[in-house]
């Protein structure tokens, strides 16, 4: 096993962003795109990552903190382009690797399997190689100057003549580099050229002059598609979306209209599960076998057990736990709660903040008061419980197994197992009022004598 070190270049302000937020903390299905490829980074069996950040990012730092908390974060003070952004990585590189990847905070959709072929040269001897691709546009890029399958040198468009501009294929960014030599290589690079920046890709030219060899891989565009503004987050959005929705089918989902349905990385099914059109699964979700999320439904941080039911119109927010075969029907919102199995929330209501315990039926129009304008508290609901049409339960309050509670009730005191409250006034019918009263009104009377 040749031991990796990757170096993740995440320094740059992304300008074209327009935004308050460093580029590589915007999100693709719903996760900040530096996640994305340290998650590759580490997938590929990377020994060592080291994270080269601009200054005052300190959000990117903890980010990097919470997905990868071995990896190792630099601060590059200057911004003098990307073989200076890998040299502040520098003692991670003294360390010595066999293999030292560079890769971009903004280019998402790199998968493990890309960086295997990016390294695959070092081990016949290479001294550095590259990804090459074919974009629609190549305005912008470094061109791969080639000859007889041999790579010779990068040129960025600015230093290209007419003829490298021609060249098609381009260069995706990422190199592989040699651990023995890489420092040596890096430190060679100057800033003599039109941007007067270091430039990473000097290091193709340097590489061969030392005579070495510098090997290079095509892949597809969309594997290397890096983001620069909202419009290309948007794009590899789309692309990522695509991706896990094959993932999903291919695990044994059924995605009736996959086009619709918007995935997260981390979304995990299990196998038969029925994903209706135009759904939803933001961070966070975990839907079990055989469940079925019904059409328009919102699902987030949430854990779906086996065989139940969501929706249609159904809203899961973060720290719902629904058991097995509990049915939340439409028009319902389940906050930071458990569901015991079989249990079965099916209209218009909201629970927060509860425990209801197994084959409770709670009644069209539930409301579970959480919060008092201050505080939140909790709602305990016991198993085989019957929670009538329209009821309140203003937490913090509990209801006993099997308690039953009448329709329209406002639950303020703990109800024991087994009991039947009442929490309503009882209703008073006043014989001939309503005649009397219209005949008042119609005769030009004020309606009370
Ligand atoms: C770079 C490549 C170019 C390639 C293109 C692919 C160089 C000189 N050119 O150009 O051949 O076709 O990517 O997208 O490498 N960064 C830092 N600190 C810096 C400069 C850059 O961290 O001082 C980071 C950026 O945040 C970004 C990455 O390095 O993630 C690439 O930098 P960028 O300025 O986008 O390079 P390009 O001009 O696009
Ligand atoms: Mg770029």
């Amino acid at each position: 096993m040749r031991q990796l070190l990757v170096i993740v270049l995440a320094a740059g302000e992304g300008t074209r962003m327009r935004s308050a937020q460093p580029k590589v903390l915007h999100a693709v299905a719903g996760r900040p795109m530096v996640s994305h490829v340290l998650d590759a980074a580490l997938a590929a069996g990377a020994a060592h990552v080291a994270v080269v950040i601009g200054p005052d990012h300190d959000k990117v730092a903890a980010e990097v903190r919470r997905v990868a908390p071995q990896a190792e974060v630099f601060v590059q003070a200057e911004r003098r382009g990307t073989a200076h952004a890998v040299l502040a990585a520098r003692a991670a590189l003294e360390r010595g690797f066999d293999d030292v990847v560079v890769m971009y905070g903004d280019t998402p959709l790199v998968r493990p399997d890309t960086l295997a072929a990016l390294r695959a040269p070092l081990t016949d001897g290479a001294g550095v190689a590259v990804l090459g691709f074919r974009p629609q546009d190549p305005t912008g890029y470094g061109r791969l100057v080639t000859e007889g399958g041999q790579l010779l040198a990068i040129r960025e468009e600015k230093e290209a003549n007419v003829e490298e501009r021609a060249i098609r294929l381009c260069n995706a960014g990422l190199m592989a580099l040699d651990g023995r030599a890489a420092l040596d290589l890096l430190d060679r690079v100057d800033d003599a050229n039109a941007k007067k920046e270091f430039y990473l890709t000097d290091v193709v030219a340097i590489a061969r002059a030392l005579g070495r060899t510098a090997g290079v891989c095509e892949v597809a565009a969309e594997d290397v598609a890096g983001v620069n503004s909202r419009a290309q987050l948007a794009q590899a959005e789309a692309i990522l979306q695509r991706r896990l929705r094959a993932q999903a089918m291919e695990a044994g989902v059924t995605l009736v209209a996959p086009e619709t349905v918007f995935l997260s990385a981390d979304t995990s099914f299990g196998r038969d599960v029925v994903v209706e059109p135009n759904v939803f699964f933001g961070a966070g979700v975990r839907v079990e076998d055989g469940a079925t999320i019904r059409a328009f439904s919102h699902v987030e941080g949430a854990h779906v057990g086996p065989g139940a039911i969501v929706g249609p119109f159904a809203r899961l927010r973060p720290g719902a736990e629904l058991g097995q075969g509990v049915h939340v029907g439409n028009f319902v919102e389940i906050k930071a709660s458990t569901l015991a199995a079989g249990a079965k929330v099916n209209h218009l209501s909201y629970v927060g903040d509860s425990s209801v315990g197994a084959n409770t039926n709670i009644g069209a129009g539930t409301i579970t008061c959480n919060y008092d304008g201050f505080r939140k508290h909790r709602t305990t609901i016991g198993a085989n419980a019957f929670i009538g049409t329209n009821s309140l339960l203003v937490a913090p309050v509990s209801v006993g197994d099997g308690a039953y509670l009448a329709t329209g009730s406002v639950i303020t005191d703990d109800v024991p197992a087994d009991a039947l409250a009442i929490g309503r006034a009882r209703q008073v019918n006043k014989p001939g009022l309503a005649a009397r009263l219209r005949a008042r009104l119609s005769a030009g009377l004020a309606p009370k004598a």
